[in-house]
């Protein structure tokens, strides 16, 4: 069972708000010295911040040093772990959604990423999760393909439609902002309006019925 089933399962509350504003996690993927993955999710935050339907919570994960090692199924992770835990899986358990901002390294998803993805488990079920990619000529969607497939078998629903931004040599400027912004904007508008759909429903549909897995 991972980690935070038995050390936070108290903290697994879905976003109270009813009605509200949809609690959007952004997590930004890569932690590489001299990545443009923050600048990526910042131009994304900028272009979301005018929907006043999302309250949106960044996740970089630059901040979330979770080790590779998990402990054995039921056991307690160490004190490290868990102060990292402490803060960053109620956030999880209280999105209502998430954007996973990613990028592309070898035709997949950044490692960092995935730890995250793998310390958890209930906080990304019957939730969709919509993607901001960037990359080479690819624009990240290898690695949007293979998350989709991590996060089915999270009980996460992914949204078809994703943001991908290509490298700097076509559509991703060197700070790491769209050239073509009203190709891009479009886009997110696109993404946002299916996972807000998605978080609604999910939300309201988790209260009436609680997800069994
Ligand atoms: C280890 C590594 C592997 C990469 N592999 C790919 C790849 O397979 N396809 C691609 O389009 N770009 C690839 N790239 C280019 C990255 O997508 C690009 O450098 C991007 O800016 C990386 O995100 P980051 O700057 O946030 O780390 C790779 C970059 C790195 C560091």
């Amino acid at each position: 069972m991972p980690a935070d089933t038995t050390l936070l399962a108290t903290a697994a509350t879905d976003s109270v708000a009813g009605d509200g504003p949809l609690r959007v996690a952004v997590i930004v993927g890569s932690v590489r010295e001299g990545r443009q993955g923050r600048a990526v999710a910042d131009w994304f935050l900028r272009t979301a911040a005018g929907d006043p339907g999302l309250d949106l919570d960044v996740i970089d994960l630059v901040d979330v040093p979770l080790p590779l090692a998990m402990p054995d199924w039921g056991g307690t992770p160490a004190p490290e772990a868990a102060a990292v835990l402490a803060d960053v899986t109620p956030r999880l358990a209280a999105a209502d959604a998430f954007v996973v901002v990613t990028a592309e390294y070898n035709h997949s998803f950044p490692a960092a990423l995935k730890n995250l993805i793998d310390w958890h488990y209930t906080p990304w079920q019957a939730k969709p999760v919509g993607f901001v990619s960037y990359g080479g000529l690819g624009g990240g969607l290898r690695a949007v393909e293979q998350l989709r497939l991590v996060f089915a078998e999270l009980h996460a629903v992914t949204v078809r439609d994703a943001v991908s931004l290509h490298g700097p040599w076509s559509g991703l400027a060197e700070d790491g902002t769209p050239r073509d912004t009203t190709v891009s904007e479009g886009a997110v508008k696109g993404m946002l309006g299916q996972l807000t759909w998605w978080g609604r429903a999910l939300r309201s549909a988790r209260r009436t019925r609680p997800y069994q897995g």
